[in-house]
């Protein structure tokens, strides 16, 4: 209690501040099975350490009866608190306020808070929630829009960008989260599109709802728009933390270091049997990416599409990598143009933030096919490749079984500045498989052999014994050692550890020309 007066107002502001759009919104945003936005921070942050900005910001609009709605703090929530003990930034569409949409004063505190983020060097997380441009304040949202465009584009590569989308986000709003890192959808509670079902239903006749358009589902599995989909909204604000654990808070520093009690000489004798006997059999990549990391913790992103690759984060010794695996279960591991673009952006985000990268190798070649070739599977093969070249960070590479044609040469091959590129005595590296290799070197004497498919399954077996392994390409020097699948984790470990002061740089330029 105070009687001081000027202290009972300030109290009696903040506490109008806090209560957004009022009660009554604030109930019905609960009825939709929704939090606030302020509820949402208080979840994702360490408890009690939000400070808030802009509290008593309003917006300057009188048209359309604007005057006579004034909120303090207008519709988004902003400031600054720790994950971990970590500082991290943070935006929050208050939906209770003019349904979070987003007017000039709206957009200037985000602004506020990412160039704060920026010059701070710590993540900005965005949680959105918002009916898009404020509709009274005309060309002035739009504006608003483009001035956090341009500082999302800026902090690119700079600092981590996360965004959470916890109801709707639709039109030119759902490029701010898609100009950032990593999306995270909540699922049946979010949706985003560039235009609606209403509009979709006027221009091309299709009828569909909200969800089947741009809910997570659809975003996590067909567009890949969105990295993680959560079953609930504190699923996606945990979600937030863990991810956080991996990265650096910018890019002027080295990622966490997590110690473990894994031992990092653990042998793991499984692997020795993980590859099947028969080239043609799928093994699930996944199994051999959690028995050789720290605690067998593997955070996957984009988790459910493109699932013929795979990525995500782990530690190795406690330093946090990056992982990219074909995955021999899913097309048998095969690159198209969809597994192409996850991974080359996985790749550039890894560059970007100082995180070494894993890459597991057994990849058939590219899909064959007109929807691929006419889909632009050579300028999407060459957005991976283009990543792998220009990244610097430490890159290892593990050939569990296929490397053939220019798939080898992608998947981090030493060529392409691959630091340790080591083989189990499982890997076929060649120009392609031996049954593709004998149809075209062989074709004259197969179609004059007595006994072709006789003289076929020899060809065969010979090209195998003399090409299907690793000891060519070892002979050369291009894998720098066939290793015993048990021992991967300790050499992989040792390895990660002598490129700790790792340099290397491309050449100066304004930037590339990555083929987009
Ligand atoms: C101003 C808005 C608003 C908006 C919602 N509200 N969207 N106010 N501008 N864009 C207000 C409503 O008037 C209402 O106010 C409150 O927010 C809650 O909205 P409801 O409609 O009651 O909620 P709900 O039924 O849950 O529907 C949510 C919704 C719907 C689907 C988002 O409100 C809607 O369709 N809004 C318009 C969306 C839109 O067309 N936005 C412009 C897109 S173009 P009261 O006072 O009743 O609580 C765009 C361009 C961006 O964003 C370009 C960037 C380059």
């Amino acid at each position: 209690m105070t009687d001081d007066p000027k202290i009972k107002q300030l109290r009696d502001l903040k506490t109008r501040s806090r209560q957004g759009g009022g009660p009554e919104r604030i109930e019905a945003q609960h009825k939709r099975g929704r939090l606030t936005a302020r509820e949402r921070i208080d979840l994702m942050l360490d408890k009690g350490s939000f400070r808030e900005l802009d509290a008593f910001v309003q917006h300057r609009t009188s048209d359309f009866g604007l005057d006579q709605q004034r909120y303090l703090g207008d519709s988004v929530v902003t400031g600054w608190g720790t994950i971990d003990g970590r500082l991290v930034y943070v935006f929050s569409q208050d939906f209770t306020v003019f349904g979070g949409s987003l007017g000039e004063a709206h957009a200037e505190k985000i602004c506020k808070v990412m160039d704060m983020a920026m010059k701070n060097g710590a993540p900005i997380v965005g949680l959105n929630d918002s009916g898009g441009a404020r509709i009274q304040e005309g060309v002035v949202s739009l504006g608003g829009y483009a001035d956090i465009f341009l500082r999302n584009t800026l902090a690119s590569g700079v600092i981590p960008q996360i965004s959470v989308i916890m109801g709707p986000c639709a039109g030119g709003a759902v490029y701010s989260p898609a100009l950032t890192d990593f999306i995270i959808m909540v699922r049946n509670s979010s949706y985003m599109f560039v235009t609606g079902p209403e509009v979709v239903k006027t221009v091309t006749h299709e009828e569909v709802s909200f969800e089947d358009l741009g809910g997570a589902s659809v975003h996590s599995e067909l567009s890949g728009v969105c990295h993680m989909a959560a079953d609930s909204e504190a699923d996606a604000l945990y979600l937030i933390r863990k991810l956080l654990t991996y990265l650096p808070q910018n890019n002027m520093e080295d990622p966490p270091f997590f110690p473990t009690g894994d031992d990092p000489l653990r042998m793991q004798e499984q692997l020795d049997n993980i590859v099947p006997d028969d080239p043609t059999k799928p093994y699930d990549i996944k199994d051999v990416i959690h028995l050789i990391v720290d605690d067998g913790q593997f955070f996957e992103i984009h988790e459910a599409y493109a699932q013929n690759i795979v990525v995500g984060f782990a530690r190795l010794g406690g330093h946090s990598i990056g992982i990219i695996a074909n995955q021999p279960s899913v097309l048998a591991g095969v690159l198209d143009i969809n597994s192409s673009e996850k991974a080359a952006r996985f790749v550039r985000f890894c560059d970007a933030f100082n995180l070494p990268i894993l890459t597991f190798v057994d990849v058939p070649g590219f899909l064959p096919g007109t929807d691929q070739e006419h889909g632009g599977i050579i300028r999407s093969g060459s957005k991976l490749l283009y990543a792998y070249c220009e990244a610097t960070v430490p890159k290892l590479t593990v050939v569990t079984r296929k490397a053939y044609g220019g798939a080898y040469d992608v998947m981090s091959s030493k060529h392409i500045r691959g630091d340790i590129n080591l083989a189990w005595p499982s890997a076929e590296i060649a120009v392609m498989g031996p049954d593709g290799a004998v149809n075209i070197i062989f074709r004259k004497e197969l179609a004059q052999a007595k006994d072709p498919v006789k003289r076929r399954a020899e060809l065969v077996a010979e090209y195998r014994e003399k090409f299907a392994n690793p000891y060519v390409a070892a002979s050369r020097g291009y894998i720098d050692d066939v290793i015993e699948p048990r021992e991967t984790r300790p050499r992989l470990i040792n390895a990660l550890e002598s490129l700790t002061n790792k340099r290397d740089t491309n050449p100066p330029k304004k930037h590339g020309c990555i083929p987009l």
